[in-house]
């Protein structure tokens, strides 16, 4: 039980600096095209409304802070939140989470090219 703490503790260190889980590009594409993406509910994508990276702009990953639906200060997974909870209808996801790992990853691919 001891050496299952100690792992445990370790993992999550690793996951606070980001080292756990390395992001999956493919399974951030299919997220991004996925209308049940945190049980979404009105049948929607991320892609419906940013196929190709529309709208997301070139700096997204540079950017310190959000200004967005009223709020500002926001980060960019706290955005990506409330897209999910208002277009897709779903419940936010875990901010640190593989899904965010994975969508936010498949998105730098996006804005990468948009910006070419
Ligand atoms: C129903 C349409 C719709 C859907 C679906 C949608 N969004 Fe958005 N999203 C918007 C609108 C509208 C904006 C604000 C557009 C703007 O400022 O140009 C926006 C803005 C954003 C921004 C900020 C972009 C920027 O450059 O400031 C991000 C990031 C984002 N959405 C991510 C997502 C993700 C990830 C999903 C899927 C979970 C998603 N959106 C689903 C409509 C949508």
């Amino acid at each position: 039980m001891k050496k299952l703490s100690v792992i445990v503790a370790a993992l999550m260190m690793a996951g606070s600096f980001g080292l756990a889980y390395a992001a999956n590009v493919d399974k951030g594409k299919a997220l991004f095209e996925s209308p049940d993406l945190g049980g979404g509910t009105t049948g929607k994508s991320c892609s419906s409304c940013h196929e190709g990276g529309e709208g997301l702009g070139s700096d997204l990953f540079e950017r310190k802070s959000f200004n967005f639906s009223g709020k500002d200060n926001m980060s960019l997974v706290e955005v990506i939140n409330i897209c999910i909870e208002n277009a897709l209808g779903g419940k936010a996801i875990d901010p640190k989470g593989e899904e965010m790992q994975d969508l936010t990853a498949y998105m730098k691919t996006l804005v990468t090219r948009s910006s070419e």
